[in-house]
């Protein structure tokens, strides 16, 4: 059922009439000085022509708003939803973080409060401006809570893409190393049974390749119930990731992890999808890399975690000839930006790659 919200402003002394008029006469002052106020902070949402427009829109409709409430307007709960959710949205999906729109919102709230004030009749009271200040606020939170609600609602989804991915990933594996041995098996059996009288030597050969592959396809079940049973959180992640190396670095590839700090700082989930990002990052390099050293390196304090994994190898030229993009440096930066933090891959054309993961912890937040 839809619902229908109503924000009333209470009855005061206050003249909630002439602070309307005050505000919506000085809506295009605030938003110029929002703007300014942006900039002198450094606001990334300013940097995409997109967020800078939906910044105004919405700093436009939170005045149009409160001046609504100040006349007595009742506010409906789905006015306006589309625009809020949008914004919640395009945040999360353009890897904002919550705190930017919040930053954001304090400086459309002390812009509006100090232009009003400027402009207020000389027998205003106090009040008067905190009737404003209160209709400001309001319209402002029903904004970003609906704003919020999309942005987490957008990264939930995310979260399950990547579990989803992840598993997409064990399934191919299970095709690919063990159900493709196991059809070269099958089919080699087939043809010892129609050799075996005839041709017993090709026969015996036939049972030999079969005995090999069936070896490679157990040790291949073996490494994948290893993996899913493996524990980051039980191992902790010095001990995850030195026995990844054995797993998937050829040996004639010289690989080192160092850590530094205490690991107990950091929480489990964040162990887990740190894990996640730096095995992914290890796998590009032993793929695409053809280095001769790969080093994953790993520093936590309380505030933050800095991880990086370099490799010697041939670098690579995104968007340029050869480049193929696919799912894994994608995830990688998502599952980055789910923790609050960044990974950057940077290649330097014949001199390796270096891909770099930061993310903060609760201290540092
Ligand atoms: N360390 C690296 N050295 C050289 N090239 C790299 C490195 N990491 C990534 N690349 C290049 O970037 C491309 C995209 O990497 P990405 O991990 O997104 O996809 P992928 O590894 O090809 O496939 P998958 O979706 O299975 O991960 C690779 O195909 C490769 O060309
Ligand atoms: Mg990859």
């Amino acid at each position: 059922m839809k619902q229908t919200e109503m924000i009333h402003v209470e009855e005061t002394t206050a003249r909630p009439e002439q602070m309307a008029d005050v505000l919506e006469g000085c809506c295009e002052d605030i938003l110029e000085e929002y703007e300014r106020r942006l900039r002198d902070i450094d606001s990334p949402l300013l940097a995409e022509a997109e967020t800078r427009e939906q910044l105004k829109v919405q700093a436009r409709a939170v005045i149009r708003d409160a001046v609504g409430i100040l006349r007595g307007q009742p506010l409906s709960a789905y006015q306006e939803d589309s625009l809020s959710r949008r914004i919640g949205i395009s945040r999360a999906s353009s890897r904002f973080r919550a705190s930017e729109s919040l930053r954001a919102g304090v400086q459309l709230f002390d812009s509006a409060l100090l232009l009003v004030v400027e402009k207020l009749p000389p027998d205003a009271s106090q009040g008067d401006v905190a009737q404003v200040a209160s209709a400001i606020q309001r319209s402002m939170m029903y904004r970003i809570a609906r704003a919020w609600a999309s942005y987490n609602e957008h990264l939930l989804r995310q979260v399950h893409e990547s579990h989803t991915d992840e598993r997409r990933r064990i399934s191919r594996e299970l095709h690919d190393r063990v159900a493709n041995s196991l059809a070269v098996v099958h089919q080699n059996l087939g043809l010892y049974e129609t050799l075996r009288d005839g041709n017993r030597s090709r026969a015996e050969e036939k049972l030999r390749l079969v005995r090999g592959v069936t070896q490679d396809a157990l040790a291949s079940a073996r490494e994948l119930s290893a993996e899913l049973r493996r524990s980051v959180v039980r191992e902790g992640l010095e001990v995850a990731l030195s026995n990844l190396i054995p797993a998937i670095v050829p040996r004639n590839t010289q690989a080192l992890v160092s850590v530094k700090g205490d690991e107990a700082l950091i929480p489990d989930y964040v162990k887990d999808e740190l894990f996640l990002i730096l095995r992914e990052a290890l796998r590009n390099a032993v793929a695409h890399s053809k280095a001769n050293q790969i080093r994953i390196e790993l520093s936590t304090d309380p505030c933050q975690v800095y991880a990086a994994v370099f490799d010697d190898g041939q670098g690579f030229n995104p968007g340029g000839k050869g480049f193929a993009p696919g799912t894994g440096i994608e995830a990688m930066k998502e599952r980055a930006h789910l923790l609050g933090g960044t990974c950057d891959v940077l290649p330097e054309s014949g001199a390796g790659t270096r891909v770099e993961v930061w993310v903060p912890l609760e201290r540092g937040r």
